[in-house]
């Protein structure tokens, strides 16, 4: 980006005036050159995704859990969503890995476990909202069978994301002894060195009172003891429940992660942010250690997700949007989950038109503005010199 510190004013001025006037316009990606986040003024992101699942009725249906820990690892996906749909399956990717080598290995620093654990095809399924039939969202699940615990994970394909703004609109349910969690993941460079794990994690504990949730930048611990400035255990904002909907947001940034809860601020922490690319990750688990306790045979919990938007850079070959920033969208701003607005820069019908010049910016239609005044948009398709 050619001047991030002058871009950052103009989206500042921007949205001030267009707040006090009404509607941004609604654009599409194709359309936004980069995306500004409401919080910040200086990171800005690439790329723009939005996975919807709050209309699937044609694919809802809740699986039985399989009672065999070879047949979870072999079950075919739940629904033909989760083959059919291309933005899905670019996307993520989902587990069917166990735990058995980490127990075997019973090394209580690297890993607690007591149950044998296997992530399930089985375990991930979109469902028909009870309480309001007319919505679906997807759902994670984990079982405690009599003889271990399947569970579900989501693992996004590229390992390639740097930065980012990660939010879901979801809720916890069930019995205690399960983790939820979204979370950004790079692996260490050895199963052994631990300690160099990079991981911005936002879970929920189904074992913890109902208000409270645990935002971590990993490790949370070493040999010898817990990291307490790697954690935060925060209440909900507002007097909710994470068996509430809520949207909850991971801005992982250059030198901090920062969550909120419902656009309140719920934790930043800067000790050991993630640096370098990494995974994003979806997933509901236990394993009967120390962090998610033991399940009770019989039991069952879930995160249920309505949608996942994020905008984000990515370091995978062939994602480089050169031309830098001209029109600046928001996915903050908008009157519509998922659809972007357009913050700065040219409304989309008038891509091809010829720009003119305000305040140093180009602004269709705004021709003959005086250096230092703003502009605003009229309607959908030109903008008004002020
Ligand atoms: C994202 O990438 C753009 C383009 O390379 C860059 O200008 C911007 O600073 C990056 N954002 C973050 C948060 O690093
Ligand atoms: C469990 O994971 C191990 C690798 O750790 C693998 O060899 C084995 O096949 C897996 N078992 C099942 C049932 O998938
Ligand atoms: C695991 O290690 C502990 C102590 O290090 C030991 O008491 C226990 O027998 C080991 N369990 C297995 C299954 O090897
Ligand atoms: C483990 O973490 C604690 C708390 O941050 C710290 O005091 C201690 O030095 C660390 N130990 C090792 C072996 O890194
Ligand atoms: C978080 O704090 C609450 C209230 O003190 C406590 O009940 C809960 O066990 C804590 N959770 C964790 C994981 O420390
Ligand atoms: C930022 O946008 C979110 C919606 O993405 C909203 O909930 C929140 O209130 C906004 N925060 C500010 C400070 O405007
Ligand atoms: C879970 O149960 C196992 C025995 O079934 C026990 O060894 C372990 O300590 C329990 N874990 C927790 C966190 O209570």
């Amino acid at each position: 980006m050619a001047s991030a510190r002058s871009l950052a004013l103009v989206v500042v001025v921007a949205s001030m005036v267009t707040t006090s006037q009404g509607a941004l316009p609604l654009t599409t990606d194709s359309n936004c050159h980069c995306y500004n986040t409401n919080t910040t003024v200086t990171d800005f992101f690439s790329h723009h995704k939005f996975f919807d699942f709050r209309a699937l009725h044609q694919y809802a249906g809740v699986p039985e859990p399989i009672d065999s820990f070879e047949a979870n690892a072999e079950a075919p996906p739940s629904s033909a969503f989760f083959s059919n749909s291309d933005l899905f399956t670019n996307s993520w990717a989902i587990m069917n890995w166990n735990n058995t080598a980490l127990l075997e290995l019973n090394d209580s620093t690297l890993n607690d476990a007591t149950v044998k654990m296997v992530n399930s095809p089985n375990n991930i399924y979109i469902e028909r909202d009870q309480e309001q039939p007319q919505t679906t969202h997807m759902t994670l699940r984990t079982v405690r069978h009599a003889e271990f615990q399947s569970s579900a994970e989501l693992e996004s394909i590229s390992l390639g994301y740097q930065f980012l703004s990660v939010r879901m609109h979801a809720r916890t349910k069930g019995a205690a002894g399960a983790v939820t969690a979204m979370f950004t993941y790079r692996p260490p460079p050895e199963s052994d060195e631990i300690g160099l794990v990079q991981e911005a994690d936002l879970e929920i504990l189904t074992r913890d009172p109902p208000a409270y949730v645990q935002y971590t930048n990993q490790p949370a611990w070493n040999s010898t003891s817990d990291i307490p400035d790697a954690t935060r255990n925060t209440t909900l904002p507002d007097g909710r429940r994470w068996t509430d909907w809520a949207e909850y947001r991971m801005d992982w940034t250059p030198g901090s992660s920062t969550w909120f809860v419902n656009g309140h601020l719920a934790s930043r922490i800067t000790f050991q942010a993630p640096r370098d690319p990494a995974q994003v990750m979806f997933n509901t688990w236990s394993d009967g250690g120390s962090w998610s306790g033991n399940m009770t045979v019989g039991g069952e919990a879930y995160m249920q997700i309505r949608w996942i938007d994020m905008v984000y850079n990515s370091t995978d070959p062939g994602t480089e949007r050169p031309g830098g920033c001209r029109n600046v969208c928001s996915i903050d701003e908008t009157t519509k989950i998922g659809t972007p607005v357009l913050l700065t820069g040219a409304p989309q019908a008038c891509a091809s038109a010829k720009y003119g010049q305000c305040a140093g910016r180009t602004w269709n239609g705004c021709q003959s503005c005086e250096a230092g005044s703003t502009c605003r948009f009229q309607n959908d398709f030109y903008s008004q010199c002020l």
